[in-house]
């Protein structure tokens, strides 16, 4: 059996990010499948463990005991008309022709089976495993024996297992070996082995380590076996270790104290008494009991699930005093409104969940300490463990900031939180405007008493209307700030119906946005808000705050010592919160930088802001609610984008074709420039032709070179492609004739120079490594080298500036007698002129150094002098890194004045990339990770943008150009792969207006059938 150690299978999220298919939402993994038919995929959850593994492996089965499975199965049963009962799947003998190509869906939870499989077994067998199921759940019974006792089975299993085997393809489905009771035989390589840390028994030659999944133990783990993987969400031992029922379980902790009686903290408490009634577990809370600031809690469907099974009766009681909702209503400045449906929620009181927990954390005998303020650790009684859950402003977090390393950025918007008795009937974000910005209202009801009002507008707005004026007053705690209230009552007026709003302890606060390094130090674990925070406008700080109790609950009660409990805790929970953040930040962001977005037109204003935290997407929203994307499409397609023809509801957004000064290009897809290291002394070949020729005849609306070095010092590597002379340029003027014979696309050249990244190996001998012989002299803004081991670049005088501006001029006369149609200027990476632009490598004591403005006056000028040359009617865009990814280098706030600049300077688009400046940058990779800053730029600046970067499903372009975050997407690495990205995507979307090939027309119905890659490992 092959066992692969959980340290080199289990990457980062942060890891498949920078593959740009980190599963974030359960929509990616519905795409995710769509493209790997084989695949079966359904698991509660898809949002943790499943994101990790699923990008990089070639087929997985995610399984579920959890309820939550269900909303997995139903969306997936939407989107491929797959009937989870009534439709009998084809008969294991003989496979169906087409059966490969279906998605085929596994759900079990602890209440009842409904696996498709199952559905071919006789109903007695069926009802006898549910059985079976619900009875190891409720940990009634052993596994081990479990097979012989109920003899028969295996025929039945051989069915399942044939049916794996023959139908869909897979090894086995582990679950049914585990369920029908054999561990061992035939199927051994497909089941389970697991590392001493989580079986500590091991005893029993062969079937060590081996662990079933089922309901109501606490703790997650996912293992590799074979070439597939199982999410565990739930596991025990079957053979009798101590960690083979956390609902027996031993737990390393006897004595628990809690600092804080928030959510976290109560919850942790129900948990851990609720398994091990014999734990102390102490909470000390400073408020008096029943104190609740604030209004209401929002969970969604899928969070509740998860509560569900961690403990059914405060489920119950929750559930009783929510108020459900699918619809979220907009009501935008203009007067319009609109509702968007399908989204699940449910909200209660923060008193009454308080409430709920308390009394059953009281029930269980947790013992409560209230009006009980914690100065500092060290006034704590004795434990084995502290758990800082208090909040925000954590006293714990503070004390132990040495280790933890905490990191706070406080945020720049104001907002306050009241309540109003009116209960609106859905969730509704309302939008007004004043002349000094937009102030907007997120509310939500929950319960028949009211609905929470949070109020929030950007800080000079704050300002503008006059809110500061009780800036410098101090609120006791429990007190409101009337005056912010009654202004607040008086703007929203019109859509509170007479009603008042109402304060509870209510003033201005600025969003924390807090992480730590570490999350737990010796004895001490932090939860909740004292150790992450998630911005109100995703609503998931008391989820994130419950989920970290379910997670350390179960850890501590699983057997292992605490300071493996503490760790796994936090390497189990920590890609989790980090994904969430990441979503957090991004809506936060939407809204820092709303007021940008006042001139879009109210279906694109709304449009952007459901898909804020581009997690809720194009295809998503769809899915949600079919009526009001409809009217969205139909908005996108009358609306003045760029399209110089009419387009209507029919044409995907994609295809709609785009216009800029004389160019039209067919549809809103490029190829990104991709250096091919495959130039003798500079000259385009035959790659060149076939490389760009194909991905137009493959279908992409424009078509970009590499960067072609305006000369031969200008070169990357000795490889590079260049336009230094006419000779080139001939080579060059074949292949744009093919373009332009043999497809629509448009052809676009990138002009640039290496500069002090100059000299270098091609790409695949050592990317950046200096040349090992026949270095040439490389120049730069400044004597400042790349990377420890490169060349000192030389500081440029005037003169080279010239030359080099020249160098650029002379690429551009020549690039136009080439035929070409678009002409960009690179200003990215840490190149020549990004190295101007960015104050890491720019250090000159000139005018071309120092300030913003100075460190572009050079760059502009280039652009100038190629303006000045490149025909009026061709449009010129420039690339650039719209931030070093490094404290202190050009960022964000740059960028937008850079592209001011360019505007103004004639530029007709920016192409938005980031960082390659520095070797110091930490990038935040992720799906769509630039997309952020080509949003701000081209609603900010009022410039066309493209973006690029992890850019990869349809689905994300559609989201991109309707929501208005650019108007072109950019794809490198997924053009190397397939040239024809665009001609199927049109396939995909059954777009038959698309300019196929006619060559190519008969092979339109015989795609290459989607496979799993053997070993996607390997490609890393
Ligand atoms: C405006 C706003 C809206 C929100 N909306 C939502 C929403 O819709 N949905 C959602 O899920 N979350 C929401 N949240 C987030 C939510 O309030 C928190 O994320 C959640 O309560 C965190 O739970 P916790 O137990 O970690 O911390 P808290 O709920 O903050 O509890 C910490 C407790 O510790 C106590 N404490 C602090 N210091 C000490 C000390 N030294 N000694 C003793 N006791 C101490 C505090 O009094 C407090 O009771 C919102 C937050 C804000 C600000
Ligand atoms: C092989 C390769 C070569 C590249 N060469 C260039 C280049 O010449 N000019 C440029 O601006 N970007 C270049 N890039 C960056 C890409 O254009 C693009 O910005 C980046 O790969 C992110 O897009 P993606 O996620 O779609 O791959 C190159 C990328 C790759 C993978």
């Amino acid at each position: 059996m092959q066992t692969l150690p959980m340290t080199e299978r289990s990457p980062p999220l942060r890891d498949a990010g920078e593959f740009g298919i980190a599963i974030e939402r359960l929509e990616e993994l519905i795409e995710l499948a769509r493209k790997r038919p084989r695949m079966v995929a359904t698991s509660a959850d898809w949002n943790t463990q499943a994101c990790r593994w699923c990008p990089r492996l070639p087929s997985f089965h995610a399984l579920s005991f959890r309820p939550a499975g269900r909303e997995a199965l139903s969306l997936f049963a939407g989107r491929f008309g797959t009937s989870r009962s009534e439709e009998p799947l084809p008969s294991p003998d003989p496979p169906a022709a087409d059966s490969r190509d279906q998605t085929h869906l596994l759900l079990i939870d602890r209440h009842r089976i409904v696996d498709e499989l199952f559905l071919q077994l006789d109903s007695s067998t069926r009802s006898r495993i549910t059985r079976l199921v619900e009875e190891m759940a409720a940990g009634m019974i052993e596994f081990s024996g479990l097979f012989e006792e109920q003899g028969g089975v295996l025929h039945e299993k051989q069915q399942v297992l044939d049916y794996c085997h023959r139908v869909i393809d897979l090894p086995a489905l582990f679950v049914m070996e585990l369920l029908l009771g054999d561990l061992s035989g035939d199927h051994e390589r497909d089941a389970l082995e697991v590392s001493e840390t989580h079986c500590p028994c091991a005893q029993l030659p062969g079937k060590a380590g081996k662990v079933v999944e089922f309901g109501n133990c606490n703790s997650i783990s996912t293992r590799a076996f074979g070439s597939q993987i199982v999410v565990f969400t739930r596991y025990v031992c079957v053979h009798g270790c101590r960690c083979r029922n956390s609902q027996r379980g031993e737990s390393c902790v006897m004595k628990v104290v809690c600092v804080g009686g928030g959510p976290a903290s109560l919850y942790l408490a129900i948990l851990l008494k609720k398994h091990q009634p014999d734990i102390d577990v102490k909470v000390f809370e400073r408020n008096e009991p029943g104190a609740a600031f604030g209004f209401g809690v929002v969970f969604s469907d899928e969070t509740l699930d998860h509560f569900e099974e961690a403990d059914e009766p405060s489920y119950r009681a929750l559930t009783e005093s929510f108020r459900h909702w699918g619809d979220i209503e907009v009501r935008h400045f203009s007067g319009r409104r609109f509702v968007s449906g399908g989204h699940g929620f449910a909200a209660a009181s923060r008193r009454r969940l308080l409430e709920i927990l308390t009394d059953r954390a009281t029930e269980l005998g947790a013992d409560l300490h209230y009006s009980t303020d914690v100065v500092d650790l060290s006034s704590l009684p004795e434990a084995d463990l502290v758990v800082g859950a208090d909040g925000a402003n954590s006293m714990v977090r503070r004390s132990l900031a040495d280790h933890l390393r905490p990191s706070i950025g406080q945020r720049v918007n104001k907002y306050v939180w009241f309540g109003t008795p009116k209960v609106f009937d859905k969730f509704h974000f309302i939008f007004e405007d004043t002349p000094v910005g937009m102030v907007w209202a997120h509310i939500y009801p929950y319960s028949e008493e009211g609905s929470t009002f949070i109020v929030e507008m950007a800080p000079k707005t704050w300002r503008g209307l006059g809110f500061d004026r009780t800036e410098d007053d101090l609120f006791p705690p429990g007190v409101s700030d009337d005056y912010a209230l009654k202004l607040c009552e008086e703007i929203f007026a019109e859509h509170l119906d007479g009603h008042p709003l109402v304060g509870n302890n209510s003033k201005w606060l600025q969003f924390p946005t807090i992480k730590c390094e570490k999350w737990h130090h010796d004895n001490v674990v932090l939860l909740g808000d004292a150790i992450h925070t998630a911005h109100f406008s995703i609503g998931s700080g008391t989820k994130l705050a419950m989920e970290d109790s379910i997670a350390l609950a179960g850890l501590l009660l699983d057997g292992r010592p605490l300071s493996e409990a503490l760790e796994a805790y936090e390497e189990e929970r920590r890609p989790v919160v980090d994904s969430l953040q990441r979503a957090a930040l991004t809506s936060l962001e939407w809204f820092e930088g709303a007021d940008r977005y006042r001139d879009l037109e109210p279906e694109q204003f709304v449009f952007s802001m459901l898909t804020r935290s581009q997690r809720v997407t194009y295809d998503n929203l769809r899915l949600r609610d079919p009526s009001y994307m409809e009217s969205v499409d139909a908005w996108y397609a009358g609306s003045d984008h760029g399209s110089p023809v009419e387009t209507d509801a029919s044409i995907p957004p994609m295809f709609h074709p785009y216009q800029v000064r004389d160019v039209v290009l067919p549809n809103r897809i490029v190829v990104s420039p991709m250096d091919q290291y495959s130039a003798v002394d500079g000259m385009p070949g035959e790659w060149h032709l076939v490389h760009l020729g194909s991905r137009a005849v493959g279908g992409a609306g424009l078509v970009m070179t590499e960067m072609v070095c305006v000369s031969p010092e200008g070169r990357i590597s000795p490889a590079d492609i260049g336009i230094w002379s006419d000779e080139q340029a001939e080579e060059w003027a074949r292949i744009t004739e093919f373009i332009h014979t043999h497809s629509e696309s448009k052809v676009g050249i990138q002009v640039g120079h290496s500069g002090r990244k100059g000299s270098t190996k091609l790409m695949w001998e050592g990317d950046t490594d200096p040349l090992d012989e026949g270095n040439w002299e490389i120049i730069g803004p400044s004597p400042i080298k790349y990377r420890p081991d490169a060349q000192v670049p030389r500081e440029m005088t005037r003169e080279d500036m010239d030359q080099v501006r020249d160098q650029h001029v002379g690429a551009a006369i020549r690039a136009d007698r080439a035929g070409f149609d678009w002409l960009e200027l690179h200003f990215a990476h840490g190149y020549l002129l990004s190295s101007f632009l960015t104050p890491l490598a720019n250090q000159r004591s000139d005018e071309y150094g120092g300030s913003m403005q100075d460190r572009m006056r050079y760059p502009l000028e280039v652009f100038d002098a190629v303006r000045e040359v490149w025909p009026d009617g061709k449009p010129i865009s420039v690339r650039i890194s719209a931030t070093d990814w490094v404290e202190g280098g050009f960022d964000g706030d740059d960028a937008v004045v850079l592209a001011e600049a360019l505007k103004s300077h004639g530029c007709d688009l920016i192409d938005v990339s980031t960082g390659q400046t520095s070797v110091e940058a930490r990038p935040e990779y992720g799906r769509l990770y630039q997309t952020p800053f080509s949003d701000r730029i081209r609603n900010e600046v009022g410039i066309a943008t493209m973006t690029v970067g992890a850019v990869s499903s349809i689905d994300d372009i559609h989201n991109i150009l309707v929501s208005g975050r650019a108007d072109l997407c950019v794809m490198a690495r997924p053009h190397l792969v397939d040239p024809y990205w665009t001609m199927n995507a049109a396939i995909d979307l059954g777009y038959a207006d698309h300019d196929y090939p006619k060559q190519y027309l008969s092979g339109l119905a015989s795609r290459r059938r989607e496979q799993d890659p053997i070993a996607p490992d390997v490609f890393r």
